[in-house]
């Protein structure tokens, strides 16, 4: 089975090197991409194509995993090249996810949802739905760990942005109110008497999610625009606005990390510098 990737950034390069090392053959372009995004390639040792129209005409299942922003215009582009299955991994709305996947002219569409960091490698959790998620679940033969929670368009990625609602809310909320007890010296207790009612391990749980929502503000901020949108379908997305603003001034406050801090000391430490410059 080829499977391709449109976009080779942290997502297809770690799912790359995974199916490779279970024999699969992975293939995607890099042609007019990022200095870096070339570089990432090369290292994973993927199949490069000469264009992503040849990609998409290679491909038995093409995975795009470019930027929510670009998932509509990539899908526009090799829409009607796809000859495989579909799938788009983004991170986008069920409205977007519709939009998206009406340029793939054959039909053969999944919306796919990764639960969690990537990081993981293989291991982690992708949910999809759609009439074609069962032959894009075939690749679990190769390790991945894929649930299909429905067989509608939407379904997965409601699942994904409606999780986010809550996970970047929960971060946005703790950095604010972590931040505010170390200014007052009192981080430690406020810890403390925050984990008495929370779970096991809370303070290392809380400290990822400082340093990750700084490191990932940007991202944070411009994913937060599919998740308002879709609360708003209900109700007054009060919640979410107030997340996503709290991401853009973060990243606007600390602009790019280079490189992730080990605590979120070492973090609130960069802040403060970086506040007197
Ligand atoms: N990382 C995670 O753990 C994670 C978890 C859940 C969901 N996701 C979702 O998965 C997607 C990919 O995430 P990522 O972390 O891999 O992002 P990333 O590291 O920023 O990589 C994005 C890749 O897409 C390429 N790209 C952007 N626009 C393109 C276009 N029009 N045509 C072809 N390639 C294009 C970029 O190339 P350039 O370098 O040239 O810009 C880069 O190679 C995102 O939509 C994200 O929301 C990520």
């Amino acid at each position: 089975m080829k499977i391709g990737f449109l976009g080779f950034g942290e997502v297809a390069s770690t799912l790359t090197n995974g199916l490779l090392n279970q024999g699969a053959d992975v293939y995607t372009c890099v042609e007019g991409r990022s200095i870096k995004t070339k570089q990432i390639a090369k290292e994973t040792g993927v199949t490069l194509c000469k264009s992503n129209k040849e990609l998409a005409k290679t491909s038995d299942i093409l995975i795009s995993s470019v930027t929510p922003v670009q998932a509509i215009k990539i899908a526009q582009e090799v829409g009607k090249h796809s000859k495989g299955v579909y799938v788009d991994i983004n991170n986008i709305s069920p409205k977007t996810i519709k939009k998206t996947m009406s340029f793939i002219q054959n039909n053969k569409t999944v919306d796919a949802a990764i639960i969690g960091s990537v990081r993981q490698g293989l291991d982690v959790q992708i949910i999809a739905s759609g009439k074609y998620a069962k032959e894009f679940m075939e690749l679990n033969q190769y390790g991945m760990n894929i649930t299909i929670v429905g067989m509608e368009l939407g379904q997965a990625s409601a699942i994904k942005m409606l999780r986010s609602s809550f996970t970047k809310g929960i971060s946005a909320l703790l950095f604010e109110t972590i931040y505010s007890a170390y200014k007052m010296g009192i981080d430690e207790e406020v810890i403390k008497y925050i984990a008495k009612t929370e779970c096991e391990g809370f303070k290392d749980s809380a400290t990822s999610r400082i340093i990750s929502s700084a490191v990932h503000a940007k991202r944070r901020y411009e994913e937060m625009d599919e998740v308002t949108e879709l609360i708003s379908e209900n109700l007054d997305p009060k919640m979410s606005n107030a997340t996503q603003d709290f991401f853009k001034s973060l990243y606007e406050n600390i602009n790019k990390l280079e490189k992730r801090p080990d605590s979120y000391i070492d973090l609130f430490k960069i802040m403060e510098d970086l506040n007197k410059k």
